[in-house]
């Protein structure tokens, strides 16, 4: 048994750390090269995958000023960029549907997991991607219980393209009848299909459809355990496996050759925080309006700066030792099949320090194997 390793790709300058300081210093997402070097350096150390999420609109005007997610890449484009740079390592890229019609991801996805040969994923996002920020957006049509029957609808249409290369289906969103031009996918009956939904409804949607659930890294244990029976359940009164769900956390990090370096880069990356991109980003994520003093009043400095240096992942910050031990209890204590980590400063040289470092103390425990050995399979 090992554990699976993605790495949570940066699509923006700094999807992790809410700092405009930091993203000037990350590379240029608007060069290919830049791309085409940190994949060959995530897959020669082994990781399984590259994770690439997506939103639509920016965070507003602090985020877009620091470029920290603004300008940011459509994922699947991003990854088809990559294909022809490596030959083992997966993608998943986040597609919504509330954007799409089922038949046009069809088309996508089949070019995807056809030119890919197979290593081709799609994170399943029901949720807007910050559309109510735009008039007119297609995905404010729906609500939120709504919008996941629409991407459940489009899971059956997409398998039914992908496998038969004909559709034949009425739903509540859609009546599709006729036959679609192939590819059909290298994967059958479809590519590996990932779900981050909380709610109960994207716990429904997770169990009934997903290979693999992202569970945000903040999240207690009770409620990761909670979640996670929740979907298994799900996924058994589907006829699935109920262990065919697999989980993974993301996670935040920093390993360096002793515990007090890598404090010292993490207490530098909370001080480049800006807070006032934190304020835009915990308005955007929770949907609401509140003003950056309503924020800070609640949160303090502190807290922010916490949040500002992590986005919503889970702080492993430290030796190699202490965060191979903290991984392994995500993996033995909260059930974790693996991780998706995210890299706030990132660089080929990042990458290839995490290797040199976390790996093999990983593999040491039993916990990690590269995925070489394991045939690069999901
Ligand atoms: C690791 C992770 C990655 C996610 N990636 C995206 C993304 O790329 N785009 C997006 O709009 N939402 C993303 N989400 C949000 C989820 O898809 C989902 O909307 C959120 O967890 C709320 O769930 P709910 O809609 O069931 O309440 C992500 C969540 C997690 C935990």
């Amino acid at each position: 048994m090992s554990i699976r390793l993605g790495y949570f790709y940066p699509n923006a300058r700094s999807v992790h750390a809410l700092s405009g300081a930091i993203a000037a210093r990350n590379g240029d997402i608007g060069d290919l090269e830049t791309h085409v070097a940190m994949a060959r350096a995530a897959e020669e150390v082994g990781f399984d995958y590259l994770f690439m999420m997506d939103a639509w609109a920016p965070f507003g005007p602090e985020s877009t000023a620091g470029e920290v997610m603004n300008p940011m890449l459509l994922a699947p484009i991003l990854a088809a960029a990559m294909f022809s740079a490596t030959r083992r390592i997966r993608f998943i890229t986040t597609i919504h549907t509330s954007w799409f019609h089922p038949l046009q991801i069809a088309r996508i996805g089949a070019a995807l997991d056809t030119l890919s040969g197979g290593r081709w994923g799609m994170n399943v996002v029901s949720g807007d991607g910050f559309a109510s920020k735009i008039e007119g957006a297609p995905p404010n049509a729906l609500d939120h219980d709504a919008r996941y029957g629409r991407a459940a609808e489009t899971v059956e249409i997409l398998t039914q393209a992908w496998s038969t290369g004909r559709v034949d289906f009425a739903g509540e969103h859609f009546t599709i009848r006729g036959e679609i031009t192939g590819p059909g996918t290298v994967q059958q009956p479809r590519p590996y299909l990932v779900g981050a939904g909380a709610s109960s409804a994207g716990i429904g949607f997770s169990g009934r459809y997903a290979d693999l659930v992202f569970i945000p890294g903040r999240t207690p244990l009770a409620d990761c355990r909670r979640r996670l029976d929740a979907i298994r359940a799900t996924a058994s009164a589907h006829g699935r496996p109920a262990g065919s769900v697999a989980m993974q956390m993301h996670a935040s990090v920093i390993v360096r050759e002793t515990a007090a370096e890598a404090e010292a880069k993490s207490q530098r990356l909370e001080e480049a925080v800006d807070l006032a991109i934190v304020a835009e980003y915990l308005n955007s994520v929770r949907g609401s309006i509140s003003t950056y003093d309503d924020i800070y009043a609640q949160m303090g400095d502190l807290e922010m700066r916490k949040i500002g240096a992590v986005s919503g992942a889970r702080r492993l910050h430290g030796d190699a030792e202490q965060v191979a031990d903290e991984i392994g209890d995500l993996a033995t204590t909260y059930g974790c099949d693996g991780i998706a980590v995210t890299l706030p400063v990132w660089s080929p040289e990042e990458i290839r320090r995490f290797g040199a470092l976390l790996l093999p103390a990983l593999a040491a425990r039993g916990l990690w194997s590269h995925p070489r050995t394991r045939g690069w399979a999901w």
